[in-house]
Protein backbone atom coordinates (compact mmCIF):
# COMPACT_ATOMS: atom_id res chain seq x y z
CA UNK A 1 0.00 0.00 0.00
CA UNK A 2 1.28 3.26 -0.83
CA UNK A 3 1.92 6.00 2.11
CA UNK A 4 -1.50 8.27 1.99
CA UNK A 5 0.52 11.21 0.76
CA UNK A 6 -0.33 14.60 2.61
CA UNK A 7 -3.75 12.68 4.21
CA UNK A 8 -3.68 14.90 7.36
CA UNK A 9 -3.78 17.98 5.80
CA UNK A 10 -6.26 17.19 3.03
CA UNK A 11 -9.55 18.11 5.09
CA UNK A 12 -7.91 21.39 6.76
CA UNK A 13 -7.65 23.07 3.47
CA UNK A 14 -11.04 25.21 3.68
CA UNK A 15 -12.88 26.19 7.05
CA UNK A 16 -15.66 24.68 5.82
CA UNK A 17 -14.09 21.17 5.15
CA UNK A 18 -12.41 21.88 8.69
CA UNK A 19 -16.33 22.76 9.93
CA UNK A 20 -17.29 19.67 8.49
CA UNK A 21 -15.10 17.14 10.38
CA UNK A 22 -14.76 19.10 13.51
CA UNK A 23 -14.97 16.63 16.75
CA UNK A 24 -15.58 19.28 19.97
CA UNK A 25 -17.61 22.24 19.72
CA UNK A 26 -18.62 25.20 22.04
CA UNK A 27 -22.24 26.19 21.69
CA UNK A 28 -23.90 29.18 23.32
CA UNK A 29 -25.78 26.25 24.84
CA UNK A 30 -22.99 24.87 26.92
CA UNK A 31 -22.84 27.84 28.69
CA UNK A 32 -23.07 28.54 32.50
CA UNK A 33 -22.56 32.10 34.10
CA UNK A 34 -21.32 32.96 37.69
CA UNK A 35 -23.49 35.73 38.85
CA UNK A 36 -22.41 37.31 42.09
CA UNK A 37 -25.01 39.79 43.75
CA UNK A 38 -24.31 41.96 47.16
CA UNK A 39 -26.67 42.46 49.85
CA UNK A 40 -27.83 45.96 50.06
CA UNK A 41 -26.04 46.92 47.44
CA UNK A 42 -27.02 50.08 45.32
CA UNK A 43 -24.96 49.98 42.16
CA UNK A 44 -22.93 47.17 41.01
CA UNK A 45 -19.47 46.98 41.89
CA UNK A 46 -16.70 46.14 39.54
CA UNK A 47 -14.45 43.42 40.22
CA UNK A 48 -10.54 44.29 40.34
CA UNK A 49 -9.63 41.05 39.79
CA UNK A 50 -12.07 40.09 37.45
CA UNK A 51 -12.53 42.67 35.02
CA UNK A 52 -15.85 42.18 32.95
CA UNK A 53 -17.37 40.96 36.09
CA UNK A 54 -19.33 42.71 38.83
CA UNK A 55 -20.57 42.20 42.41
CA UNK A 56 -24.67 42.50 41.25
CA UNK A 57 -27.26 44.78 42.97
CA UNK A 58 -30.84 43.55 42.77
CA UNK A 59 -31.79 45.56 40.18
CA UNK A 60 -28.49 45.07 37.84
CA UNK A 61 -28.79 41.02 38.42
CA UNK A 62 -32.44 41.09 36.99
CA UNK A 63 -31.19 43.16 33.82
CA UNK A 64 -28.35 40.77 33.53
CA UNK A 65 -30.14 37.81 33.53
CA UNK A 66 -33.18 38.86 31.10
CA UNK A 67 -29.85 39.88 29.23
CA UNK A 68 -28.20 36.48 29.64
CA UNK A 69 -31.59 34.30 28.52
CA UNK A 70 -32.14 37.08 25.68
CA UNK A 71 -28.99 35.94 24.53
CA UNK A 72 -29.78 31.85 25.10
CA UNK A 73 -27.82 31.29 27.53
CA UNK A 74 -29.36 28.46 29.43
CA UNK A 75 -28.11 28.74 32.72
CA UNK A 76 -26.95 30.82 35.52
CA UNK A 77 -24.95 30.00 39.00
CA UNK A 78 -25.83 32.52 41.93
CA UNK A 79 -22.91 33.47 44.56
CA UNK A 80 -24.07 36.29 47.53
CA UNK A 81 -22.18 38.47 49.47
CA UNK A 82 -24.06 39.17 52.90
CA UNK A 83 -24.17 42.53 54.54
CA UNK A 84 -22.97 40.65 57.52
CA UNK A 85 -21.12 37.44 58.44
CA UNK A 86 -21.17 35.42 61.66
CA UNK A 87 -19.06 32.03 62.75
CA UNK A 88 -21.98 29.43 61.10
CA UNK A 89 -22.42 31.58 58.10
CA UNK A 90 -26.80 32.08 58.95
CA UNK A 91 -26.78 34.36 55.73
CA UNK A 92 -26.95 31.45 53.88
CA UNK A 93 -29.91 29.51 55.02
CA UNK A 94 -32.34 32.62 55.88
CA UNK A 95 -35.32 33.04 53.89
CA UNK A 96 -34.32 36.45 53.77
CA UNK A 97 -30.58 35.85 53.09
CA UNK A 98 -29.05 37.38 49.94
CA UNK A 99 -29.07 34.35 47.71
CA UNK A 100 -32.49 33.41 48.69
CA UNK A 101 -34.06 37.09 48.06
CA UNK A 102 -32.10 37.18 44.95
CA UNK A 103 -33.33 33.86 43.78
CA UNK A 104 -36.90 34.99 43.72
CA UNK A 105 -35.83 38.16 41.97
CA UNK A 106 -34.86 35.89 39.15
CA UNK A 107 -37.46 33.44 39.40
CA UNK A 108 -39.68 36.07 38.75
CA UNK A 109 -37.78 37.81 35.68
CA UNK A 110 -36.96 34.14 33.69
CA UNK A 111 -39.21 31.76 35.07
CA UNK A 112 -38.37 28.79 33.25
CA UNK A 113 -36.41 30.37 30.43
CA UNK A 114 -33.03 30.00 32.31
CA UNK A 115 -31.73 27.49 34.42
CA UNK A 116 -31.46 29.16 37.84
CA UNK A 117 -28.55 27.40 40.00
CA UNK A 118 -27.19 28.14 43.35
CA UNK A 119 -23.91 27.70 44.84
CA UNK A 120 -24.30 25.96 48.33
CA UNK A 121 -21.44 26.41 50.88
CA UNK A 122 -20.93 28.46 54.11
CA UNK A 123 -17.57 30.36 52.76
CA UNK A 124 -19.02 33.58 51.85
CA UNK A 125 -21.04 33.59 54.79
CA UNK A 126 -19.04 32.75 57.48
CA UNK A 127 -16.49 35.77 59.45
CA UNK A 128 -13.87 33.01 59.34
CA UNK A 129 -14.02 32.32 55.43
CA UNK A 130 -14.13 28.36 56.46
CA UNK A 131 -16.49 25.87 53.72
CA UNK A 132 -17.93 24.93 56.86
CA UNK A 133 -18.29 25.31 60.86
CA UNK A 134 -15.26 25.20 63.34
CA UNK A 135 -14.60 22.42 65.56
CA UNK A 136 -12.54 23.69 68.94
CA UNK A 137 -9.98 22.62 67.61
CA UNK A 138 -9.94 24.73 64.63
CA UNK A 139 -10.87 22.21 61.47
CA UNK A 140 -13.55 21.81 60.30
CA UNK A 141 -16.16 20.26 61.65
CA UNK A 142 -17.60 17.87 58.93
CA UNK A 143 -20.84 16.70 60.23
CA UNK A 144 -21.86 19.65 61.65
CA UNK A 145 -21.60 21.67 58.35
CA UNK A 146 -23.35 18.89 56.67
CA UNK A 147 -26.59 19.93 58.82
CA UNK A 148 -25.99 22.87 57.71
CA UNK A 149 -25.98 22.45 54.12
CA UNK A 150 -29.21 20.85 54.35
CA UNK A 151 -30.79 24.17 55.88
CA UNK A 152 -28.65 25.84 52.99
CA UNK A 153 -30.25 23.65 50.50
CA UNK A 154 -34.31 24.03 51.60
CA UNK A 155 -33.82 27.60 51.73
CA UNK A 156 -32.63 27.91 48.23
CA UNK A 157 -35.20 25.48 46.42
CA UNK A 158 -37.72 27.41 49.03
CA UNK A 159 -36.35 30.38 47.11
CA UNK A 160 -36.91 28.69 43.51
CA UNK A 161 -33.54 27.11 42.72
CA UNK A 162 -33.93 24.58 40.08
CA UNK A 163 -30.25 23.22 41.28
CA UNK A 164 -28.52 23.38 44.31
CA UNK A 165 -24.78 23.03 43.91
CA UNK A 166 -22.73 22.29 46.73
CA UNK A 167 -19.05 23.24 46.54
CA UNK A 168 -18.15 23.05 50.05
CA UNK A 169 -16.10 19.56 49.94
CA UNK A 170 -17.68 18.21 53.17
CA UNK A 171 -17.75 13.65 53.21
CA UNK A 172 -21.61 12.93 52.48
CA UNK A 173 -23.11 16.65 51.36
CA UNK A 174 -24.98 15.45 48.57
CA UNK A 175 -26.48 12.33 50.42
CA UNK A 176 -27.40 14.96 53.55
CA UNK A 177 -29.03 17.52 50.98
CA UNK A 178 -30.60 14.95 48.90
CA UNK A 179 -32.17 13.75 51.75
CA UNK A 180 -33.27 17.36 53.44
CA UNK A 181 -34.82 18.33 49.99
CA UNK A 182 -36.93 14.97 49.70
CA UNK A 183 -37.91 14.88 53.02
CA UNK A 184 -39.46 18.62 51.79
CA UNK A 185 -41.22 17.73 48.98
CA UNK A 186 -38.62 19.30 46.71
CA UNK A 187 -38.04 15.91 44.63
CA UNK A 188 -37.44 17.99 41.54
CA UNK A 189 -34.65 20.18 42.83
CA UNK A 190 -31.39 18.64 40.80
CA UNK A 191 -27.75 18.59 42.46
CA UNK A 192 -24.88 19.60 40.40
CA UNK A 193 -22.24 18.16 42.81
CA UNK A 194 -18.95 20.01 43.09
CA UNK A 195 -17.30 16.56 43.02
CA UNK A 196 -13.70 16.92 42.46
CA UNK A 197 -13.14 20.29 43.36
CA UNK A 198 -8.99 20.94 43.81
CA UNK A 199 -7.15 23.16 46.88
CA UNK A 200 -6.15 25.28 43.79
CA UNK A 201 -4.40 28.77 43.58
CA UNK A 202 -6.58 29.78 40.50
CA UNK A 203 -9.33 30.58 42.97
CA UNK A 204 -7.75 33.48 44.04
CA UNK A 205 -9.84 36.26 42.14
CA UNK A 206 -12.86 34.57 43.38
CA UNK A 207 -12.26 35.10 47.46
CA UNK A 208 -12.06 38.95 45.91
CA UNK A 209 -15.49 38.77 44.08
CA UNK A 210 -16.88 37.31 47.55
CA UNK A 211 -15.05 39.24 50.09
CA UNK A 212 -13.86 35.82 51.81
CA UNK A 213 -10.64 35.76 53.50
CA UNK A 214 -9.31 32.42 55.07
CA UNK A 215 -8.65 33.27 59.00
CA UNK A 216 -5.28 33.27 59.96
CA UNK A 217 -3.95 33.05 56.46
CA UNK A 218 -5.32 29.62 56.49
CA UNK A 219 -6.36 27.11 53.05
CA UNK A 220 -8.34 24.56 52.38
CA UNK A 221 -6.13 22.14 51.84
CA UNK A 222 -8.08 19.87 54.71
CA UNK A 223 -11.12 19.35 52.59
CA UNK A 224 -10.34 20.32 48.61
CA UNK A 225 -8.50 17.78 46.85
CA UNK A 226 -4.77 17.86 46.77
CA UNK A 227 -3.22 18.54 43.06
CA UNK A 228 -1.11 15.71 42.87
CA UNK A 229 -4.02 13.33 42.71
CA UNK A 230 -6.37 12.18 39.81
CA UNK A 231 -7.46 8.99 40.88
CA UNK A 232 -8.62 10.07 44.03
CA UNK A 233 -10.78 12.56 42.06
CA UNK A 234 -12.86 9.15 40.79
CA UNK A 235 -13.41 8.29 43.88
CA UNK A 236 -15.03 11.54 45.15
CA UNK A 237 -17.30 10.97 41.53
CA UNK A 238 -18.51 7.65 42.41
CA UNK A 239 -19.62 8.64 45.88
CA UNK A 240 -21.22 11.81 44.82
CA UNK A 241 -23.08 9.50 42.00
CA UNK A 242 -23.89 6.79 44.68
CA UNK A 243 -25.23 9.84 47.35
CA UNK A 244 -27.60 11.45 44.36
CA UNK A 245 -26.03 13.66 42.20
CA UNK A 246 -28.13 14.59 39.21
CA UNK A 247 -24.87 15.97 37.74
CA UNK A 248 -20.83 16.15 38.79
CA UNK A 249 -18.35 18.82 38.25
CA UNK A 250 -14.69 18.96 37.99
CA UNK A 251 -13.06 22.08 39.07
CA UNK A 252 -10.67 23.83 37.91
CA UNK A 253 -10.77 23.32 34.43
CA UNK A 254 -7.85 23.53 32.01
CA UNK A 255 -4.89 22.35 34.38
CA UNK A 256 -7.58 19.39 35.13
CA UNK A 257 -8.18 18.00 31.50
CA UNK A 258 -7.33 14.84 32.28
CA UNK A 259 -9.82 14.20 34.95
CA UNK A 260 -11.70 15.29 33.11
CA UNK A 261 -11.45 13.10 30.30
CA UNK A 262 -11.10 10.21 32.51
CA UNK A 263 -14.37 11.26 34.67
CA UNK A 264 -16.12 11.38 31.34
CA UNK A 265 -14.72 7.84 30.50
CA UNK A 266 -16.71 6.20 33.22
CA UNK A 267 -19.71 8.27 34.03
CA UNK A 268 -23.09 8.61 31.86
CA UNK A 269 -24.52 11.34 33.71
CA UNK A 270 -24.26 15.05 32.93
CA UNK A 271 -20.34 16.28 33.46
CA UNK A 272 -19.67 19.84 33.95
CA UNK A 273 -16.46 21.79 34.16
CA UNK A 274 -15.74 25.23 35.75
CA UNK A 275 -13.54 27.35 33.85
CA UNK A 276 -12.16 29.32 37.42
CA UNK A 277 -11.70 32.91 38.30
CA UNK A 278 -7.98 32.79 37.78
CA UNK A 279 -8.29 31.22 34.64
CA UNK A 280 -10.48 33.80 33.26
CA UNK A 281 -8.54 36.42 34.72
CA UNK A 282 -5.14 34.88 33.61
CA UNK A 283 -6.31 35.62 29.57
CA UNK A 284 -7.89 38.65 30.56
CA UNK A 285 -4.44 40.14 32.12
CA UNK A 286 -2.50 38.93 29.43
CA UNK A 287 -5.59 40.16 26.92
CA UNK A 288 -4.90 43.35 28.56
CA UNK A 289 -1.20 43.23 28.00
CA UNK A 290 -1.39 42.96 23.98
CA UNK A 291 0.18 39.52 24.93
CA UNK A 292 -1.98 37.40 23.59
CA UNK A 293 -5.32 37.31 22.01
CA UNK A 294 -7.61 36.90 24.57
CA UNK A 295 -11.11 36.30 22.34
CA UNK A 296 -9.03 33.19 20.66
CA UNK A 297 -7.58 32.05 24.35
CA UNK A 298 -10.68 31.93 25.77
CA UNK A 299 -12.35 29.75 22.41
CA UNK A 300 -9.41 27.61 22.40
CA UNK A 301 -9.61 26.48 26.15
CA UNK A 302 -13.12 26.40 26.30
CA UNK A 303 -13.57 23.91 23.35
CA UNK A 304 -10.38 22.15 24.75
CA UNK A 305 -13.11 21.63 27.75
CA UNK A 306 -15.80 20.38 25.75
CA UNK A 307 -13.08 17.76 24.13
CA UNK A 308 -11.99 16.72 27.17
CA UNK A 309 -15.25 15.44 27.57
CA UNK A 310 -17.03 17.93 29.48
CA UNK A 311 -21.39 18.23 28.56
CA UNK A 312 -21.09 21.68 29.99
CA UNK A 313 -19.42 24.71 31.55
CA UNK A 314 -19.48 27.15 34.23
CA UNK A 315 -17.82 30.31 32.96
CA UNK A 316 -16.68 34.37 33.34
CA UNK A 317 -16.95 34.47 29.26
CA UNK A 318 -20.57 33.39 28.64
CA UNK A 319 -21.85 36.00 28.41
CA UNK A 320 -19.07 37.19 25.80
CA UNK A 321 -19.23 34.03 24.26
CA UNK A 322 -22.80 34.34 23.42
CA UNK A 323 -22.12 37.94 22.31
CA UNK A 324 -19.82 36.93 19.62
CA UNK A 325 -21.83 33.46 18.12
C1 LIG B 1 -16.87 28.01 47.38
C2 LIG B 1 -16.50 28.27 45.96
C3 LIG B 1 -15.30 28.76 45.48
C4 LIG B 1 -15.43 28.86 44.08
C5 LIG B 1 -16.71 28.44 43.77
N1 LIG B 1 -17.36 28.06 44.93
C6 LIG B 1 -14.10 29.22 46.20
C7 LIG B 1 -13.26 28.33 46.99
O1 LIG B 1 -13.46 27.12 47.08
O2 LIG B 1 -12.33 28.86 47.58
C8 LIG B 1 -14.35 29.34 43.16
C9 LIG B 1 -14.81 29.79 41.81
C10 LIG B 1 -13.80 30.55 41.02
O3 LIG B 1 -12.62 30.69 41.37
O4 LIG B 1 -14.21 31.07 39.98
N2 LIG B 1 -18.10 28.58 47.71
Amino acid sequence: MSFPRRRLRRLRRTQRLRDLVGEARLGVDDLVAPLFVREAAREPRPIGSLPGVVQHSRESLIKEVAELRDLGVPGMILFGIPAEKDARGSGAWDPDGVVQVALRDVREEVGDDLVVMADLCLDEYTDHGHCGVLAPDGGVDNDATLELYAAVALAQAEAGADICAPSGMMDGQVRAIRGALDESGFEQVAILAYSAKYASALYGPFRDAVDVQIAGGGDRRSYQQDWHNAREALEEIRADVAEGADMVMVKPAITYLDVIARARAELDLPLAAYHVSGEYSMIKAAAAEGWLDGDAVALEQLTAIKRAGADFILTYFAKEIARRQ
